[in-house]
């Protein structure tokens, strides 16, 4: 049984996992994408964040991967994000996302990390007549020049609200920082240097191409900390690809 499933979270060295003939070739496309395309998150100005975002389903008896269709403004293509949906207080609350362009949807490396990240997943069975939601977040911290710092959000440990979520280290240089922690769910709006013994399960950095973790949310809770830039007199980066889980949510007749 994975360790997804028995500790809540797990890591993972995708590049040796997912090893094919021309993964490499894949993986510098991917790479090249977050090093050029990806623009500054419109909700996050010069908080030194760019990104983009797509969703897709994953149909669990054809294995298909279907993506979601953007919303066309300005000649640009959005994809839309609903966040609290179901919370009380931001009915129907959705923010909008430069969507990942067509090419790299069809990357074959990011279906395949796509699949073996939902084959990690669990669900009832019954939950399963139904497509998974997948959400596929490119995000890339910068940092120009030498007192800049970039910071994840939310800056504490937390638990997302989606049952599952992986993060996959595309790209790491000239950075310090971007430091992990894993810890138990108690300890969510903390920061881990104010927890106390026993209450993280593991602090790690992932540093290598495709070095991944994948989180069961409601087992654990999870942090990333800030970076700034490195040793070299250059700009420093650390491009992450995140993508979560969750099931398709039917609401309720009589609300
Ligand atoms: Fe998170």
């Amino acid at each position: 049984m994975s360790e997804l499933k028995t500790q809540g979270y797990k890591r993972y060295d995708y590049m040796k996992d997912l090893y094919y003939e021309g993964i490499e070739k894949d993986y510098e496309e991917l790479r090249d994408y977050f090093r050029n395309d990806l623009p500054e998150d419109e909700y996050a100005k010069g908080l030194n964040r760019f990104r983009r975002y797509s969703r897709a389903l994953v149909l669990p008896t054809s294995r298909q991967i279907e993506w979601l269709p953007n919303i066309k403004k300005d000649d640009k293509e959005y994809a839309a994000y609903f966040q609290g949906k179901f919370n009380p207080e931001h009915p129907g609350d959705y923010r909008e996302f430069a969507a990942i362009d067509e090419p790299i949807l069809n990357n074959k490396l990011l279906r395949k990390i796509i699949m073996a990240d939902y084959d990690e997943t669990f669900w009832n069975e019954e939950d399963l007549i139904m497509p998974i939601h997948v959400g596929v977040h490119f995000v890339k911290l910068r940092v120009e020049h030498e007192n800049d710092i970039a910071v994840s959000s939310p800056n504490s440990l937390h638990q997302d609200g989606e049952p599952f979520t992986f993060a996959h280290l595309i790209e790491r240089r000239n950075v310090e920082g971007g430091t992990n922690a894993i810890g138990i769910p108690e300890v969510r709006h903390q920061l881990p240097e104010d927890t106390k013994d026993g209450e993280l399960h593991e602090v790690f950095e992932i540093t290598k191409p495709l070095e991944s973790y994948g989180v069961a949310d409601h087992m654990v809770s999870h942090y990333v900390s800030p970076i700034t830039r490195g040793e070299k007199d250059e700009e420093g980066l650390r491009s992450i690809l995140l993508i979560d889980y969750q099931l398709t949510v039917v609401a309720e007749m009589d609300e």
